[in-house]
């Protein structure tokens, strides 16, 4: 069934996905040192590391911003997902990868352990996003049922949360997901970049310049003066992303997504709106268990 998960080399894979996974493993042989590939556990601000690393990495051809891509075209456009680059003719795909303009960014939400090899070894490199699980479940429920078909029964958030803490949400459990990458991060520095949702809130900024140096294209002093990396953090803004027009009407890809769902609220700790005492409780404890011993984890004020 399209919308089930299906548990596919340990992780949680939905039904729609798992052809394209094992295409994509099978057939994404021609990776080129200068790709970049933009890994996230979904609802964790995938479209916003995606445009902020576009517009990071292509930082010297959209000077001046008016006619920066973004402007006219979806982040997930921009910034295909591997996953569904494999999901249609296998030739046109493969070829349409191949014309891409250099550097080829793509998304993808494939765990570490289940990327292809060609990745692994490669040059190319890789910018990982995760989010503090209460607000990464938060965002999950109310985006799931938002897009879901029409003939699935919505799923309360008692259902969802008891699914979130078993680790049951497409390409989960969140916590093998964070830690493959978190992990290789740490024995691999110049090829992870591990990020989260949180920190880059916090200080865009000082992260903006983080990702440019990791991907070799660092600000120069002029750029920094000429205020280059706030042009791009206001390009990419929650506020300014979610009032352009082509973030606003339509529908995404193939699917049946209304472009609009990308973008709820962007803020973090909206968690305290929805959790009860035990709810904070219970996730904490699997937090606490999960992470432990690992050196990931989430800062919270309670
Ligand atoms: P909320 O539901 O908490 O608002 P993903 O892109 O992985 O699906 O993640 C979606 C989450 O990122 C949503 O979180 C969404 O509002 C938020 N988001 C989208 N664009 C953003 C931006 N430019 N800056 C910060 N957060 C953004």
């Amino acid at each position: 069934q399209p919308y089930d998960l299906y548990l596919f080399q340990n992780f949680w894979c939905p039904g729609i996905h798992i052809q394209a996974v094992n295409r994509f493993q099978k057939y994404f042989e021609a990776v080129k040192d200068s790709d970049v590939v933009v890994a996230s556990f979904p609802k964790s601000g995938t479209i916003w590391i995606k445009a902020l690393t576009f517009s990071i990495a292509n930082h010297h051809r959209f000077s001046p911003l008016e006619n920066h891509p973004l402007l006219t075209t979806n982040p997930h456009e921009l910034v295909p997902f591997l996953e569904f680059s494999f999901g249609g003719n296998i030739q046109d795909q493969i070829l349409h990868l191949s014309n891409m303009t250099e550097p080829r960014i793509f998304g993808t939400h494939t765990p570490f352990t289940s990327l292809p090899k060609s990745i692994k070894e490669s040059n190319c490199k890789l910018v990982y996003i995760c989010r503090d699980p209460f607000d990464n479940f938060v965002s999950a429920w109310n985006y799931f049922n938002k897009v879901k078909p029409m003939s699935l029964p919505a799923l309360t958030m008692e259902e969802a949360f008891e699914k979130y803490c078993n680790g049951i949400m497409d390409y989960g459990p969140w916590w093998s997901h964070m830690l493959g990458y978190w992990n290789e991060s740490i024995a691999n520095p110049n090829k992870v970049l591990f990020l989260k949702y949180e920190d880059l809130k916090e200080d865009t900024h000082f992260h903006v310049k983080r990702i440019a140096k990791f991907l070799g294209c660092p600000f120069t002093q002029e750029e920094e003066s000429n205020g280059v990396i706030q042009s791009i953090i206001k390009l990419c803004s929650f506020e300014n992303m979610k009032s352009l027009e082509v973030n606003k009407s339509g529908k995404i890809g193939r699917g049946n997504i209304e472009k609009k769902d990308f973008f709820r609220k962007g803020e973090k700790g909206d968690w305290v709106n929805y959790f009860t005492p035990s709810m904070q409780e219970k996730l904490s404890a699997i937090v606490e268990e999960k992470l432990s011993g690992s050196g990931l984890s989430f800062k919270k004020c309670f």
